[in-house]
């Protein structure tokens, strides 16, 4: 079983109440997840495994549900793909309790399933607890490793579980090199990256748009930022280089992963990651090398440097696609540049391809920085309109346009009321830096305490205090 039977005590399956926030300290930066009203019990259940839990939540407590490692090896695949990672842990000691012992092929889902949760830490757990077995993890779970250590920004890490590969005669492959590049370049290293370059070609190994991925990320995550222009020009430099780059060493998903369902850009931590398997020209994966370098020079705020990369763009008969659009756009306006970031978005409305909502999200956030009279109108615009074509806001979007519209110190908070309008009617949990601001700014506007809003605000800001355990005034609270 007893995934169920073990957490009985911090899953809400017998308990009475409708609302229950279960208090695991490990858990709480997830707590949002865990207030389950009773209607949505059965959908968590069946969520988990339609087979096995198609059962009344009374047979539940009663029932073991998973008997053998075929079965925890559906669990561990179910829990992954629910995005649950953090209960691998649990249903990894419930294996133990039940004396089942695990296959090679569990802690692959183990130790793919951390990776996608970034938990380096169980990684790390469930490699030890391999080896304790006498089992030797083999390329495929120590390039997760790496990969993991990269979307914890942990160089040291990387290279240390790089040199345990070498101790244990586990022999790396490509994409061992690829992940490392990237873990480092994560973390800014850019001589560490350069290194493990020369060590590749020195094996024979040819570069591909990874590899040039990494090192202009490695040069924009540099600490200190060069304060010459020179982080740019290298960028501009490496997009060049990375035209000639061998057809020979064509990227492919390894068949391994892609039965996992794991992504080069997800193994390797570029940004598109998480919109390749959007439709409508989202992305377009041969221009993962312009993907980063628009999306580096959109975070260096570079206007000239974004405006040379659309050439480079053009000269090689590229249209950009959205994921390149919105950096484009992100670089105007974080630059102060209205008009054209305007113009970027009114040109492909206008192209006749499908609208997207993440580009109405990236102007209107964009529109609102410096908070000037013309941006705050372009943004409460398209707002409406977002909202009239029924874009619904993602979780994510609507707490980072609370955040910017909150700062917003003179004028009518109209778009702040609105993104938190939206937020509630989408039952969004609002995240705590974002309702603090709220807050702040609906109280230095002098509306009357038993407002209505500023009740229901106050009372979430309360409500979110307690959850993420801290009292009052540490947010420059100024009630
Ligand atoms: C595991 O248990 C289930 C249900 O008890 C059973 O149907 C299945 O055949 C078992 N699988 C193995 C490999 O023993
Ligand atoms: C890297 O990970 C190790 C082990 O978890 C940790 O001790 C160390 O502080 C981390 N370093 C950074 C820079 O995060």
């Amino acid at each position: 079983m007893k995934l169920l039977r073990s957490v009985s005590g911090r899953f809400p399956f017998n308990l009475p109440s409708s609302f229950i926030i279960l208090q695991i300290s490990s858990l709480i930066p997830y707590i949002h997840f865990f207030v389950i009203s009773s209607a949505n019990r059965q959908s968590l259940l069946a969520a988990i495994g339609r087979r096995h839990f198609a059962v009344s939540a009374d047979d539940y407590a009663k029932r073991n549900y998973a008997n053998n490692v075929s079965e925890y090896n559906t669990v561990i695949g179910s829990l992954t793909s629910q995005r649950r990672n953090w209960l691998l842990r649990d249903v990894y000691d419930d294996m133990m309790l039940d004396g089942v012992k695990p296959e090679k092929d569990t802690f692959r889902s183990l130790i793919a399933g951390s990776m996608k949760g970034v938990r380096l830490q169980d990684c790390f757990f469930f490699r030890d607890q391999m080896k304790s077995m006498g089992l030797i993890p083999d390329v495929v779970l120590y390039n997760f490793m790496i990969s993991t250590c990269g979307k914890c920004k942990n160089s040291t890490e990387a290279t240390r579980i790089f040199e345990e590969m070498k101790k244990l005669e586990v022999k790396p492959n490509g994409q061992t090199f690829i992940c490392l590049i990237n873990a480092c370049a994560a973390a800014g290293r850019v001589d560490q990256v350069y290194a493990i370059i020369r060590d590749m070609t020195a094996a024979g190994l040819g570069l591909n748009k990874f590899c040039y991925a990494g090192l202009i990320a490695a040069h924009k995550n540099k600490t200190p930022l060069a304060a010459d222009t020179s982080a740019k020009v290298k960028i501009l430099e490496l997009v060049e280089q990375s035209k000639g780059w061998s057809s020979l060493e064509q990227t492919r998903d390894s068949a391994e992963n892609v039965m996992m369902g794991i992504s080069e850009e997800e193994l390797y931590n570029i940004p598109t990651a998480n919109y390749i398997h959007r439709r409508g020209g989202f992305v377009l994966r041969f221009l993962t090398v312009y993907h980063v370098a628009f999306q580096a020079c959109a975070d260096l705020k570079d206007v000239q440097a974004v405006d040379a990369l659309q050439e480079m763009l053009k000269k090689g008969n590229n249209n950009p696609d959205v994921f390149i659009l919105i950096q484009i756009m992100r670089c105007y306006l974080n630059s102060g540049d209205i008009d054209r970031g305007l113009k970027v978005f009114e040109d492909y409305m206008n192209s006749g391809s499908p609208p997207m909502g993440e580009l109405y999200t990236t102007l209107i956030e964009g529109a609102m920085v410096g908070y000037t009279p013309k941006g705050m109108e372009i943004a409460l615009d398209k707002l409406k309109e977002m909202n009239s074509r029924r874009f619904n806001l993602l979780p994510a979007t609507g707490n980072a346009l609370l955040l910017v519209a909150s700062g917003e110190k003179t004028g009518g908070y109209t778009i702040a009321n609105m993104v938190w309008d939206l937020m509630q009617a989408r039952n969004i949990v609002p995240s705590l830096p974002a309702v603090q601001a709220y807050y702040n700014g609906l109280k230095d506007r002098e509306i009357p305490e038993d407002d209505p809003r500023l009740v229901v605000v106050s009372s979430t800001l309360d409500n979110l205090r307690v959850r993420f355990g801290r009292g009052p005034g540490q947010f420059g609270d100024r009630r």
